[in-house]
């Protein structure tokens, strides 16, 4: 019965239904396919920190082309899906769950899950992959060296040695609570926007401080919960762009990665089309591009605004009052701490939509911080030219026109795969050290620098130059790219092996 309103379900939705065709042949075509119960996994062996969804898409490859691993998160059971097992149940994906399948084998049965689809979708690729009995809870690690014969040991000797390092610690930790002066004497609720569960916003005046993704969102709960009005005080702009997966996938196709002589048409155009009336909203022309800081993903807002249900002013907070927050609204162009119109903002309810701390990558060795390459200043912004052997997966980017949660997770993992077992395909550092500082010329006209604002086309192309520009490593494209055919270049790197042992042995 099931079975027959599901498939009733996606006749009737034909978008729904060819979308559930692709994503089961997608993971036909490219999921690994798990390891039986107590197979045995061989070496290289490779630690990997973090059981959100990085670190757990990480472990789902390394078991399924037959590399054992472990799995080191700080939090409990209940950490498992990382900042999705935190935030408010009202979160989702802004972007188009086709552009977040962070596994081969992920199912979403619609566009935009939400928290809970999100968490469980973590939870099964974890389960099918066999993975609980590869993972230690309530294990932060604080320390990751090399003893003398070159492995990895993570803590403690205890927790086994490896071969290889992956860091999933994602960018999100703990709520950033801003302080502002005179926060004792307001007589409303403060929360932070990951903390809105439960709470109720009816018929209240809300102010959101910030304005960024979780502004938009917490922006979207409280309307969504009929607050009488919301403000929301942004003190910088950042561009938004529509909740729409093509628009979205065109301007992450960017592949130089940063403001060109064309970047002014999406500009225009989302300026026009997009924003229309409410321009203003927007970073003035000839200020922040477009490619140069992370857009907000979201078609509501400015329909929230022109209903008359929120406004988004632009301005600095200076302190709380009884009722809500003294404040200088500044107009589009007027820098921060800028003159401007001096009010105060009523509120029942104040949100911190105000972001989150980054988890700290300090518990790698010192060498991997050594400047000028320090991240995410690092080889394809990952790997620290110190030790190709770490991985930093997913948590050392800035800003981004891109996704996190896609399909660069696989790339990554098996790149390191790759270098782990063979030697010559493996870069050296000076040769790490080149990449970047070869990207770094390229991208000289960066306002951030070359390696704090990337997008997606960027990415593939970095990967594609990679593999291309070393013969040693076309063997590997395939496997590389799309987690197929690794017994030919694991049989070849054998043949290497056995001509350079025994070149080896001829000059010795
Ligand atoms: C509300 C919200 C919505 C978002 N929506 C989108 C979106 O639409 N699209 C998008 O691309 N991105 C989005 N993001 C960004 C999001 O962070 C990523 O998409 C993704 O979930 C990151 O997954 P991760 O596994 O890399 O990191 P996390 O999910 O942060 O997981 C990292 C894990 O590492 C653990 N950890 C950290 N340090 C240590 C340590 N020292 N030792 C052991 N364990 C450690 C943490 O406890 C955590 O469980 C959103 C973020 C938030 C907060
Ligand atoms: N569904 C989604 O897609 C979604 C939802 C939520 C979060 N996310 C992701 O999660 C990450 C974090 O997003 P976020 O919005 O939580 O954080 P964020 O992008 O860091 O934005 C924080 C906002 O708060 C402002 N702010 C910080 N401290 C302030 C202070 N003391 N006074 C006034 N304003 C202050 C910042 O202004 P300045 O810019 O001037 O510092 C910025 O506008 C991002 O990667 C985002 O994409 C995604």
């Amino acid at each position: 019965m099931a079975l027959l309103d599901s498939i009733e379900h996606f006749l009737a939705t034909p978008i729904l239904f060819v979308y559930q065709i692709l994503q089961w042949a997608i993971d036909k075509l490219l999921s690994p396919a798990p390891p039986p119960p107590n197979a045995h996994l061989s070496r290289p062996k490779i630690a990997i920190i973090g059981a959100g969804l990085t670190g757990v898409s990480a472990a789902s490859h390394c078991v399924g082309h037959g590399f054992d691993c472990r799995i080191f998160e700080s939090g409990s059971r209940k950490a498992l899906g990382g900042i999705w097992s935190k935030v408010n149940n009202t979160s989702g994906l802004q972007i188009h769950s086709i552009m977040y399948r962070f596994h081969p084998s992920i199912k979403w049965n619609k566009g935009y899950p939400n928290r809970q689809q999100i968490v469980s979708q973590v939870t099964e690729l974890w389960e099918r992959y066999g993975l609980e009995s590869k993972t230690k809870f309530d294990t932060k690690v604080d320390k990751v060296y090399k003893d003398s014969d070159g492995r990895w040991i993570i803590n403690d000797p205890a927790n086994g040695y490896f071969d290889g390092v992956i860091a999933a610690i994602g960018t999100c930790g703990d709520p950033k609570m801003a302080h502002i002066h005179g926060e004792s004497n307001f007589k409303g609720e403060i929360y932070h926007s990951s903390q809105l569960d439960g709470k109720s916003a009816k018929g209240k005046k809300v102010v959101i401080i910030g304005g960024g993704a979780s502004a938009v969102e917490a922006l979207e709960f409280v309307a969504h919960e009929d607050a009488a009005h919301t403000d929301v005080l942004a003190r910088s702009e950042k561009w938004i762009i529509p909740r729409n997966p093509l628009v979205d996938a065109l301007l992450s196709l960017n592949i130089f990665g940063m403001e060109t002589l064309t970047s002014w048409i999406p500009e225009t155009l989302l300026r026009k089309l997009f924003y229309r009336d409410l321009a203003s909203i927007s970073p003035p022309p000839g200020t922040k591009g477009i490619f140069t800081d992370t857009p907000m993903v979201n078609s509501d807002v400015l329909d929230l605004v022109r209903a008359g249900k929120a406004t988004w002013l632009r301005g600095d907070i200076h302190s709380f009052t009884e009722t809500g927050l003294k404040f200088t609204q500044r107009s589009q162009g007027v820098p921060k701490g800028g003159p401007g119109r001096d009010m105060v903002v009523d509120a029942d309810i104040v949100i911190l939509a105000t972001g989150y701390q980054r988890p700290s990558l300090n518990f790698l060795p010192d060498d991997c911080f050594e400047d000028p390459y320090q991240p995410p200043n690092w080889y394809l912004q990952v790997f620290p030219p110190a030790h190709v052997d770490v991985c930093c997966n997913n948590c050392t980017y800035v800003n981004a026109i891109g996704t996190v949660g896609n399909y660069h997770i696989g790339i990554y993992t098996r790149l390191l795969l790759a270098y782990l077992v063979d030697p010559l395909a493996r870069p050296r550092e000076p040769l790490m050290k080149k990449w970047i500082d070869m990207t770094r010329w390229i991208k000289t006209k960066a306002p951030g620098g070359a390696f704090d604002f990337f997008t997606y086309g960027e990415l593939l192309y970095w990967f594609a130059f990679t593999v291309a520009i070393n013969p040693f490593r076309w063997k590997w494209a395939l496997f590389v790219f799309f987690g197929i055919g690794d017994a030919l270049p694991k049989h070849i790197v054998r043949r290497e092996d056995q001509i350079r042992n025994g070149l080896g042995s001829k000059a010795h």
